[in-house]
């Protein structure tokens, strides 16, 4: 079935994504222990501006990129649900977590207040939609729990999408990460966002297509 074949090839490609920007993403451990190892000198004077905000935000946030696309495969879910409500709990701590984390480190981001106002808008939203879909989960919705963790992954995997953006803005003649931050605060995850509400809505109506027939 091609659309299944679609299916799969989508998830591999965020699984692995998401393990390579969240195992790049441990070199913030290092600065507990004073090492600076590959930070952008304007990422650190963000970080020893609001040390506590940005490393909550920088140290866990990798987590929920890491769980998060192993909660969309549908043959895990079936076949070891405990474990997917064990990593659910784990993904929804470490979103809010780093979400209050980001918030709080928004008004210091390094690319000045626009890309501030983009980065605590999506911190609200990520926390915001999170929060909805494990209330959804524990009301046993679970047509809605299963749509709003889509978007609130869309919003986890900014963190990949940015980072994809980056050599684009580069090679369009950005001097730096902060110089394109003002762009990537916002084009980092409304694609995202409008993707996944896209890709629901034509599903839904497949499936009312398929209930006709
Ligand atoms: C989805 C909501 C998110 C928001 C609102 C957010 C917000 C922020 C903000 C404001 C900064 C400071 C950037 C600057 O000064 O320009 C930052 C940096 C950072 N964030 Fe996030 N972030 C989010 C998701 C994630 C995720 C899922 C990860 C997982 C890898 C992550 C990892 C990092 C890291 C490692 C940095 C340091 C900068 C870098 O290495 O590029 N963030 N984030």
């Amino acid at each position: 079935m091609p659309r299944q074949y679609v299916a799969n090839g989508a998830r591999a490609a965020m699984a692995i994504l998401a393990t390579l920007i969240a195992s790049h993403a441990l070199r913030y451990y290092g600065v507990l222990g004073h090492v600076w190892l590959g930070i952008d000198p304007k990422l650190r004077a963000v970080i020893e501006h609001a040390p506590v905000q940005a490393l909550t935000h920088m140290l866990i946030a990798p987590i929920a990129l890491l769980v998060g696309p192993f909660q969309f495969y549908p043959q895990l879910r079936a076949r070891y649900p405990t474990l997917h409500r064990v990593a659910g709990r784990l993904y929804v701590a470490a979103c809010l977590i780093a979400g209050v984390g980001a918030l709080a480190t928004a008004p210091y981001a390094s690319g000045g207040p626009v890309a501030g106002f983009g980065f605590g808008l999506l911190a609200i939203c990520w926390i915001a939609t999170t929060c909805a879909a494990w209330r959804a989960a524990v009301r046993r919705d679970f047509a809605r729990h299963r749509l709003l963790m889509r978007f609130s992954y869309a919003m986890t995997f900014a963190a990949a999408t940015l980072r994809l953006q980056i050599p684009i803005g580069l090679a369009l003649g950005a001097s730096s990460y902060s110089a394109m931050s003002p762009w990537l605060a916002y084009t980092s995850w409304i694609p995202n966002v409008i993707l996944v509400a896209l890709y629901s809505t034509a599903e839904k109506r497949r499936r009312l297509a398929i209930a006709a027939e």
